[in-house]
């Protein structure tokens, strides 16, 4: 499964922790940086991401800003894009059982290491359940047509 990432500045650090424990695992990653620390703008990245997931160049996507709620705000925006930002890796199982997120965007001012990749290794093992969930995504994309 290719995955895409992308982060800012406040985000950087994380991303490059999950990163290397996402291609440890034999992860396809495409990373669209940033690669620094230097002040970026976080939707030029949710942009890039979510574009992948919409023109199915990544089945998944995971966005790292400071809270991870501007990414998710930026990436959902996208068409297609089921962005959740979660901090907990319960909330990360849910949003793939229930959401069908294919984006997880992460705080890495709100989550330690630790706890981030926990929840990334949570929202890529979960699939989504289906049967009355499916319904509401279906209402979902009734709203992006509108
Ligand atoms: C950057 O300072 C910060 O605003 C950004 O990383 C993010 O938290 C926005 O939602």
């Amino acid at each position: 499964m290719k995955i895409s990432l992308g982060a800012d500045h406040a985000g950087f650090e994380l991303k490059q922790k999950i990163k290397a424990h996402l291609v440890n695992q034999g992860f396809e990653v495409g990373d669209h940086g940033t690669a620094s620390a230097e002040s970026v703008d976080y939707p030029d990245f949710a942009r890039a991401v979510g574009h992948d997931i919409a023109e199915n160049r990544a089945k998944r996507g995971i966005l790292v800003c400071g809270t991870g709620i501007g990414m998710a705000i930026a990436a959902n925006k996208v068409h297609g894009v089921r962005a959740a930002n979660v901090v907990s890796a319960d909330a990360a199982r849910l949003s793939r059982e229930h959401n069908d997120a294919n984006v997880l965007a992460l705080g890495a001012r709100l989550v330690d290491e630790q706890t981030a990749l926990q929840i990334v290794d949570k929202w890529l093992g979960t699939e989504f359940a289906g049967g009355r969930h499916l319904r509401r995504l279906e209402k979902i994309s009734e709203l992006e047509r509108q």
